[in-house]
């Protein structure tokens, strides 16, 4: 596996690969890998890509003042043995100055569906994340690229960019990798403590609870969203930050319960904040069955 810290040998080595005619698939991660990272490199190789860049960058700008930047786990030395086991070709991993150079100040505007949500509760997140995305696909000039769909507002917000500003790459989602319990992998889930991590599949829990609903035939967003608040609130030390049912394009509430919709959540344990969400299909609801 080649290793490159700067954006020159990157783009050099990438070229070197295209013009042998090889399709190059795109892993953006923040490092400290688990196998939700290592299924998307495999999901880059099913979806036709023979030549895999990796990136690891803690990427300072869709921190908050207040959030994990200083103690997100980082761990390069073993995030490249699990690459290298895996396969991939090229693993870049630039520094802040690489990325963002001092006279730096341009950023992506995100859009309407990076406000509610994840995007209320941490100003400036998704322009930070939508920013470092856009910089480097313009490194990598991937044909495809895979997010993985545990961060569903992320990726919504990735498609609208990569459609709104014409980048040519395909993006493929890929499903959430859990835990025998539910809890879906995550980085942060190496801050919880033993005694937390009993409790962080309450947010999958309370999330299927919706589900549950919905394929039942509530047709009522508020009483989804109760259902989904009662199931957490019956698990001391979990601090909801909410649990919502959305549309998974707008992320905004939906208008009627004839499409497909999106249960949302953010739960707090101590430090940690954790999200997930369900995806439920219009086919897996009762009024849409025999329809079109
Ligand atoms: O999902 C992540 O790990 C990050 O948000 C990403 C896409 C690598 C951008 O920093």
């Amino acid at each position: 596996m080649h290793i490159t810290r700067t954006i020159d040998e990157t783009r050099t080595a990438i070229a070197a690969a295209k013009a042998h005619g090889r399709r190059v698939g795109f892993v953006p991660t923040m490092g400290y890998l688990h196998e939700g990272h290592l299924s998307l490199v495999r999901a880059a190789r099913e979806n036709g890509a023979d030549f895999v860049v990796v990136s690891i960058f803690v990427n300072p700008k869709q921190f908050g003042p207040n959030e994990d930047f200083d103690r997100y786990p980082r761990d390069e030395e073993r995030d490249r043995r699990s690459l290298e086991q895996e396969g991939v070709d090229l693993l870049f991993i630039p520094s802040v100055e690489v990325m963002y150079p001092e006279d730096s100040t341009t950023m992506v505007s995100a859009g309407a569906v990076a406000r509610p949500l994840e995007g209320q509760r941490r100003p400036g997140h998704f322009e930070g994340v939508a920013t470092i995305v856009l910089k480097l696909f313009n490194i990598v000039q991937p044909d495809v690229a895979v997010f993985g769909r545990k961060d569903a507002q992320q990726c919504s917000v990735i498609a609208r960019m990569v459609e709104d500003l014409d980048v040519p790459v395909r993006l493929v989602f890929a499903e959430t990798v859990r835990e025998g319990d539910g809890l879906a992998r995550s980085s942060r889930n190496t801050y919880l403590t033993p005694e937390q991590r009993e409790l962080a599949p309450v947010l999958h829990r309370a999330l299927r609870a919706g589900e549950e609903a919905l394929t039942r035939g509530v047709e009522h967003v508020e009483t989804v969203e109760q259902l989904m608040l009662k199931i957490a609130a019956e698990t001391p030390g979990v601090e909801v930050d909410y649990l919502a049912l959305v549309d998974p394009r707008t992320f905004a509430r939906p208008a009627d319960f004839y499409r497909d919709l999106l249960l949302a959540g953010a739960v707090r344990i101590g430090k940690t904040r954790l999200i997930d969400n369900i995806a439920v299909s219009r086919a897996s609801m009762p009024h849409t069955r025999g329809r079109g």
